[in-house]
């Protein structure tokens, strides 16, 4: 597999896991290729489902607005999820349905080439930065794998729900920003 194109068709077609049953549409991710900042979600919920899109829905607008902030937008990083497809009831998706699915995020990490990785929540940091990640205590903390910056910040569905979660998500996010200029990310390099 050596294009996005080509591995997006292959997972508009994917019949890995029991997903494929409930959904309406696979949501594989959006933004350039290659990205120097990569955003990755736990799954799409009831408004991605129906439009194909990541974080289109409430979460999706504060997501903006968190992007707005540090000076990104949709055309300038990419978003996408740990599996393609909506878990029923947003449930979160479960270690088999992650499994069947973490070689598209694998692969399309590999196209990527991102300077930067931010898990949104915790079900994503767990699957990519470690499996005991605790998002209360080690949100904005940086780990590097393989070459890659890694972080996690609240699920912005969290920060709906608990508005006191918001001045610590600020602070991270501007690290974040901190860490990508530093890092000669592509997204501020005409600052
Ligand atoms: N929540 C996620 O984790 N991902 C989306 O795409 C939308 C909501």
């Amino acid at each position: 597999m050596d294009n996005m194109d080509a591995l997006c068709e292959k997972c508009l077609a994917c019949r890995n896991c029991g997903l494929a049953a409930t959904r309406t549409k696979v949501v594989f991710g959006v933004g350039p290729v290659p990205s120097d900042v990569v955003f990755v979600g736990e799954g799409p919920g009831q408004q991605e489902d129906l439009s194909g899109e990541p974080f289109v829905g409430a979460a999706g607008k504060l997501l903006d607005d968190m992007l707005s902030i540090i000076d990104l937008g949709r055309q300038n990083c990419y978003i996408c999820n740990i599996v393609k497809c909506r878990p029923p009831q947003n449930r979160d998706p479960m270690p088999e349905e992650q499994d069947a699915c973490i070689g598209y995020l694998e692969e399309q990490l590999r196209l990527l080439r991102p300077k930067v990785v931010v898990c949104l929540g915790r079900i994503a940091a767990m699957r990519l930065i470690r499996p005991d990640f605790r998002i209360t205590r080690e949100h904005g903390q940086w780990t590097e794998i393989d070459g890659v910056r890694y972080t996690a910040i609240y699920h912005p569905s969290a920060l709906l729900r608990d508005v006191s979660k918001r001045p610590e998500t600020f602070a991270d996010l501007l690290s974040l920003r901190e860490k990508a200029r530093e890092l000669g990310c592509s997204e501020y390099k005409s600052e």
